[in-house]
C-alpha cells in the first residue's frame, strides 16, 4: 500500500447539513496536520488468531440459521493502482434482516434475531479478495428528519497496515428507492464516487440455489477511491 492518499474531492465534507448530525460533530477549528510520513507508519500487526475460521460467516454465530434473504459479499481490496492489498484486516457490521442492529442503543421497533449478530471479519487473499457469507440487511428509520429512512447497507472498516490508516466506509445494494434520498449517501458530492459504493449483483458469486451474491471492490485510494464516510 501507498500512502493512502485520499483526493478532497471524493470524500463527503465534515459539515453536511442535511446529514443532521455532522452539524454537531463538524469541527469548528483548523485541523492539525500530521508529520509528514504518518500514514505510512507499519504496526502494529494485528494479533495472530484475531481472526477466527468461520468470522466471516455471519450466518453460522447462533445455534440456528438467521432470518432473511442469505448472501455473499466478496470483492477485492485495491490500492490506487488496482494492485491487491493482501493479507489486511476487513471487518463488517449489519443490521439483521429487519433492520435491527445486535446493540443496545438501537431501539428500532424491530425484532432482534438471536442467531444474528452481525459482525464479521477477514483477512483479504494474495491477491485482496474478501469474502463474506451473511444475510442481507433491513432498511431502519433514523433520527434525522421525519420519516427517515436508511437504505439497506453493510458497514466496512479497513485497516490498512496501521490502526492510523484505517478506513470506514458504507455499501449500498443496487436499485434501493432509498438511495435517492439518503443524506448519507448523498453527502458523497460527486455521482460517480457515490455509485463506487454501490454493489453489483454477482450470482455467480454466490452459493448456487442458496444465496445470491453480490461483489463490491474497495478502492482506498486515487482519483478512482471508494468514498470512505461516517458511521451511523
Ligand atoms: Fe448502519
Amino acid at each position: 500500500m501507498n500512502d493512502m492518499t485520499r483526493p478532497g474531492e471524493i470524500d463527503p465534507p465534515y459539515l453536511h447539513p442535511d446529514y443532521r448530525s455532522t452539524r454537531l460533530r463538524a469541527p469548528k477549528e483548523a485541523l492539525v496536520a500530521l508529520p509528514a510520513g504518518a500514514y505510512a507508519a507499519a504496526g502494529p500487526l494485528v494479533p495472530a488468531g484475531f481472526v477466527r475460521d468461520r468470522d466471516n460467516d455471519l450466518t453460522l454465530q447462533g445455534k440456528g440459521a438467521p432470518l432473511g434473504e442469505k448472501m455473499v459479499l466478496s470483492g477485492r481490496l485495491l490500492d490506487e493502482d488496482a494492485r491487491p492489498v493482501r493479507r489486511s484486516l476487513v471487518e463488517i457490521w449489519q443490521a439483521n434482516a429487519s433492520g435491527r442492529y445486535a446493540h443496545p442503543g438501537d431501539t428500532h421497533d424491530a425484532p432482534h434475531d438471536p442467531n444474528f449478530v452481525g459482525m464479521g471479519r477477514t483477512f483479504t487473499d494474495d491477491e485482496g479478495w474478501y469474502r463474506f457469507v451473511t444475510i442481507k440487511p433491513g432498511a431502519y428509520p433514523w433520527q434525522n428528519h421525519a420519516f427517515a429512512w436508511r437504505p439497506q447497507h453493510i458497514h466496512f472498516s479497513l485497516l490498512g497496515h496501521a490502526p492510523i490508516q484505517r478506513l470506514v466506509t458504507q455499501m449500498y445494494f443496487p436499485g434501493d428507492p432509498l438511495l435517492a434520498i439518503d443524506p448519507v449517501f448523498n453527502s458523497v458530492p460527486d455521482e460517480k464516487a457515490r455509485a463506487r459504493m454501490v454493489s453489483s449483483l454477482a450470482l455467480e458469486t454466490g452459493l448456487e440455489g442458496v444465496a445470491l451474491g453480490y461483489r463490491f471492490d474497495i478502492v482506498l485510494a486515487g482519483a478512482g477511491a471508494t468514498p470512505m464516510e461516517g458511521t451511523p
